[in-house]
């Protein structure tokens, strides 16, 4: 059976996801670069082992990084999974991991990398948000696409209600991705295209505020 490895930075709420449900891998072990992250709390309550890799003791990326991978690789994965992991990782973490790491990010990729999606999408007024699984290159937040859940904002949506409704899509996006890619059913190709080996595609249009 296929091992992946999670790597959190703090609440855990898709590692949990990822915990509660039915994957084709087995979770070989959760890693933190912060020691008080909650989410090392749920992993060892469902017997997962946990790791702590802290970045503040190490005087620079490449260091960490380089004790990150090392952690990593003692649980032998096949693929690497971050799930809220707030961390920056340089070029060659990135390249050790090509087409074996995954990332979820809480906006409709490429729009809003980075932080504080939720609060610029309502800024902006668009009337369209979700969540993207895609495998990660040295771009920040950006790498093929995996999968996306597009949700509608609503009127009186506030940070909290629209983090809250694009949090439940990423929760069931992320299993999908990772059933997927555990099943050799898509992989990340030469031309960092994401090569799909399964057939089902949704036509559903999701039309935001709604048709009269
Ligand atoms: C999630 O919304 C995830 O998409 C986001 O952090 C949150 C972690 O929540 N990741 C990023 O912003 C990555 N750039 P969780 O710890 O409850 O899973």
């Amino acid at each position: 059976m296929k091992k992946i490895v999670i790597l959190i930075s703090g609440r855990g709420s898709n590692m949990q996801a990822l915990l509660e449900t039915t994957l084709p891998c087995q979770i070989a072990a959760v890693i933190s670069n912060r020691a008080d992250a909650t989410g090392l709390g749920i992993a060892r309550a469902h017997g997962v082992p946990t790791a702590v890799v802290a970045h503040l003791d190490y005087p620079d990326r490449g260091n960490f990084d380089t004790a990150l991978a090392q952690t990593i690789d003692a649980f032998n994965p096949d693929y690497v999974v971050l799930a809220g992991f707030m961390r920056i990782l340089g070029a060659g973490f990135v390249a050790r991991y090509r087409g074996r790491l995954l990332n979820i990010h809480p906006s409709l990729l490429p729009s809003y990398g980075g932080l504080n999606t939720h609060a610029r999408a309502l800024h902006d007024g668009v009337k369209i948000h979700g969540c993207t699984v895609h495998f990660v290159t040295p771009d920040l937040d950006h790498g093929p696409i995996i999968i996306q859940a597009a949700v509608p904002v609503l009127r009186d949506d506030t940070e909290q209600t629209l983090a809250a409704r694009v949090l439940h899509e990423e929760h069931r996006i992320y299993p999908q991705a990772i059933r997927w890619l555990c099943k050799d059913q898509i992989e990340l190709d030469e031309q960092d295209k994401v090569l799909f080996r399964y057939r089902k595609q949704s036509s559903f249009a999701l039309i935001s505020p709604g048709l009269e």
